[in-house]
């Protein structure tokens, strides 16, 4: 009985660890599955996302001569990269967006030359080599006489130009406001993304007219008429202050002080531009924006900044703050010999704009007249965008346009500025004016890299730009 117990246990301890010896073989052989399968993701991962080598790319080689063959060869690396050019299914939480006024494809190709010098052979600008780009029509050549002061909006708001709701003249017949258009930039805000405008020009300029909401014909209160102020009319730079799409704009950097302030500071680095609209009813738009910017940090804790001088935004550690507010020349930026780089702004801006967990739009604008050096102005972008960190996350856009003509008021106008310099070349009457802007070939080239960029292809109207963005960004990730 003694022996049969003794089997017995022996058995149960036996069977004990057989159990145990069972458990820890399937642990292993688990671990070893498991591991097998992550080496062959990684390794399927790797070769998907290899430079493809000479030897892969097949081509017609013995169809070449030798001498064509090195070029041949040469030219798989271009090739590698075209094919290598994901169709990744992400989108992205991040769209910056570098509008570029002045340039065309013709100015593109001369200057990608380093100087005149030929025999130096070309390099490239930092967006040729973003893989995707599509071209945009100037809805300008469609439309006789071109409402220009609109394409900002038809381009910022996805409305064909001739839909783009007119001023009224007086303002208690404004439009019903639920149906007033808004800009991608108030789209971004109201989903919660943060936002920033950055322009060499004014911020009142036809950009930041059309992407802060505003609605009317005056930059500021210098030249609207006595009864359209008392209709309860407002300028262009007491809406961008007061309206909420400025409000709420994380980032505004850029020139135009003077339809600001009334009183500004003037320098011989930085004098009052005679040609812009210059403010004499007494405001400070500036301390405006900081006093909206105290109250609302009662409420909730929020960091600003607002600046004036280069220096300033040099040592700002921006990323600390939510709100940064930057009016670095009484006029355009181009005014001021002392006024900040373009790398510089854009540079702090994204500090600001880079919070965890919270996607951004960021529109810089770089304006280059037509009396500028374009070839700097160029090699100025260049750099700024080579000074980029890479980010997987953000879809960067470059759009080079000579068709959005920059001024919303007639009389001082760019447009004007171009009817009188073909009115002086060709001594037109205004209907042959307007038919020479309608024939002007300016399509502009919109260059894309990063996630969806690959949505950026063919000739599209103006208004894809509009809807492209918002189409991107719907599905950019925010904590609320
Ligand atoms: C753009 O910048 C890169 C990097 O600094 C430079 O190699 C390239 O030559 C520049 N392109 C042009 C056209 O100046
Ligand atoms: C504005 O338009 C919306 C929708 O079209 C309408 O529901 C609303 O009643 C209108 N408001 C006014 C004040 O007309
Ligand atoms: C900027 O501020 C952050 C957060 O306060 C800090 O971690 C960082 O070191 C600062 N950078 C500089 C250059 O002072």
């Amino acid at each position: 009985m003694v022996t049969t117990q003794r089997i017995k246990e022996f058995c149960q301890t036996v069977r004990l660890k057989s159990t145990q010896v069972f458990i820890v073989a399937g642990t292993c052989l688990l671990t070893l599955l498991v591991t097998l399968v992550c080496i062959g993701l990684m390794t399927r991962y790797e070769v998907e996302n290899e430079v493809a080598n000479v030897a892969d790319v097949d081509y017609w080689k013995d169809k070449v001569a030798s001498t064509q063959k090195i070029w041949y060869d040469k030219g798989i690396e271009e090739l590698n990269e075209a094919l290598r050019s994901p169709s990744a299914p992400n989108y992205p939480r991040n769209v910056r967006i570098f509008l570029v006024q002045g340039i065309d494809g013709a100015d593109l190709a001369a200057y990608r030359f380093p100087a005149r010098d030929l025999s130096q052979g070309n390099t490239n600008f930092a967006w040729d080599y973003f893989p995707h780009l599509a071209r945009l029509k100037n809805s300008c050549s469609q439309q006789i006489p071109c409402q220009v002061g609109s394409v900002p909006r038809a381009l910022w708001s996805g409305i064909p130009l001739d839909r783009v709701p007119r001023f009224q003249p007086d303002c208690r017949e404004s439009i019903n406001e639920t149906d007033t258009p808004l800009s991608v930039l108030r789209q971004a805000q109201l989903v919660g993304l943060r936002t920033g405008f950055v322009t060499t020009q004014r911020i009142t300029g036809s950009t930041g007219a059309a992407l802060g909401n505003t609605n009317s014909n005056y930059e500021c209160d210098e030249r609207m008429p006595l009864g359209y102020s008392k209709s309860g009319c407002q300028d262009i730079a007491r809406q961008l202050i007061s309206g909420e799409t400025g409000r709420s704009l994380n980032v505004i950097i850029g020139g135009g002080r003077q339809m600001l302030n009334s009183l500004v500071p003037k320098t011989n680095s930085d004098p009052v531009d005679e040609l812009l609209c210059d403010s004499s009813d007494g405001r400070n738009l500036l301390k405006e924006w900081r006093n909206h910017k105290l109250e609302e940090s009662k409420i909730s804790p929020i960091k600003f900044e607002f600046l004036q001088r280069t220096d300033e935004l040099e040592s700002l550690n921006a990323s600390n703050f939510d709100f940064l507010f930057g009016v670095m020349a009484n006029g355009d930026l181009s005014g001021n010999a002392k006024a900040p780089s373009l790398k510089l702004m854009v540079e702090r801006s994204l500090q600001v704009l880079k919070k965890r967990g919270q996607g951004y739009l960021l529109i810089v604008e770089q304006f280059i007249k037509s009396d500028m050096d374009k070839r700097m102005q160029l090699q100025i972008l260049n750099e700024t965008l080579v000074n980029l960190q890479p980010d997987r996350d953000t879809l960067t856009l470059v759009l080079m346009t000579n068709a959005i003509y920059p001024k919303p008021i007639l009389d001082v106008s760019e447009e004007t500025e171009t009817i009188i310099h073909l009115a002086d070349t060709f001594n037109e009457a205004e209907f042959q004016i307007q038919q020479r802007l309608h024939q002007m070939p300016s399509e502009s080239l919109l260059f894309a890299q990063g996630p969806k960029s690959s949505i950026f292809h063919g000739v599209q109207k103006e208004s894809f730009l509009a809807h492209a963005i918002s189409h991107v960004l719907s599905r950019s990730k925010t904590n609320p």
